[in-house]
């Protein structure tokens, strides 16, 4: 279920225990949390927070490719923890969904948001959007953490570029790069402040940021 990226069930499971462990730390995750996983696909984290915390105050995840929410649903729903399938357009996963961006929630209704490598596959003009229904979706002094290719000198924003990274990118927004002045405009257009930043860490060289929504505005 994890991919190439994962040897093995225990890996893919000490991966999302590592990023429980992480947020906890990082961002704040408690058992009180209100936790919306954007793009989830098949419930990665889902599988570490229960690990890790057992119940915390509503687990989310959302993504647009119905059959990975469907095996979700099946296999890791439970109390406190829900899967819901968004049709949305996204040039890789669902290239015919809506126009109408969405990511499942109510304003100030989340806590902490996680999106891991979903920027890593996203065009320049999704992007800035979303980052504008996360700061909306966030209470004031909520979280998110996530992870996407940025870079120093290099373009505003390129698909697939060359050479770049460990894996030869084919097809739509197989990787997604920024320059790192770019993204932070965006992030910055949307209200949010970056709070932790680190370079090139993270799966096939993606960097980690965690942004906040400011408490005070
Ligand atoms: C590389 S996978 C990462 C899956 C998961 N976050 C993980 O770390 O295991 C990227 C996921 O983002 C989802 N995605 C892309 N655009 C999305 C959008 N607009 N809304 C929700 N999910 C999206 C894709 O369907 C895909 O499952």
């Amino acid at each position: 279920m994890g991919g190439a990226h994962f040897k093995d069930d225990d890996a893919f499971i000490a991966s999302a225990v590592r990023d429980v462990e992480r947020l906890e730390s990082m961002a704040g995750l408690t058992t009180q949390t209100r936790l919306l996983d954007w793009g989830c696909g098949a419930g990665r984290l889902a599988v570490g927070v229960r690990e890790h915390l057992g119940r915390i105050g509503d687990y989310h995840g959302v993504d647009i490719q119905p059959e990975l929410i469907t095996w979700a649903q099946r296999h890791l729903t439970a109390p406190g923890y829900r899967f819901t399938c968004l049709d949305v357009s996204n040039e890789r996963y669902n290239p015919d969904g809506s126009s109408m961006r969405t990511i499942g929630t109510e304003p100030s209704s989340i806590d902490l948001l996680y999106a891991y490598s979903v920027f890593s596959h996203m065009n320049d003009v999704d992007t800035p959007a979303y980052l504008t229904l996360i700061a909306q979706a966030l209470v004031p002094g909520g979280r998110a953490f996530f992870t996407c290719f940025v870079e120093e000198g290099v373009p505003d924003w390129e698909e697939n570029p060359a050479n770049y990274g460990p894996l030869d990118w084919k097809g739509r927004l197989h990787c997604t790069r920024f320059a790192r002045a770019h993204f932070e405009e965006h992030v910055n257009a949307s209200g949010l402040r970056v709070e932790f930043f680190e370079y090139g860490q993270e799966t096939d060289g993606q960097s980690l940021y965690v942004v906040q929504r400011p408490a005070f505005i």
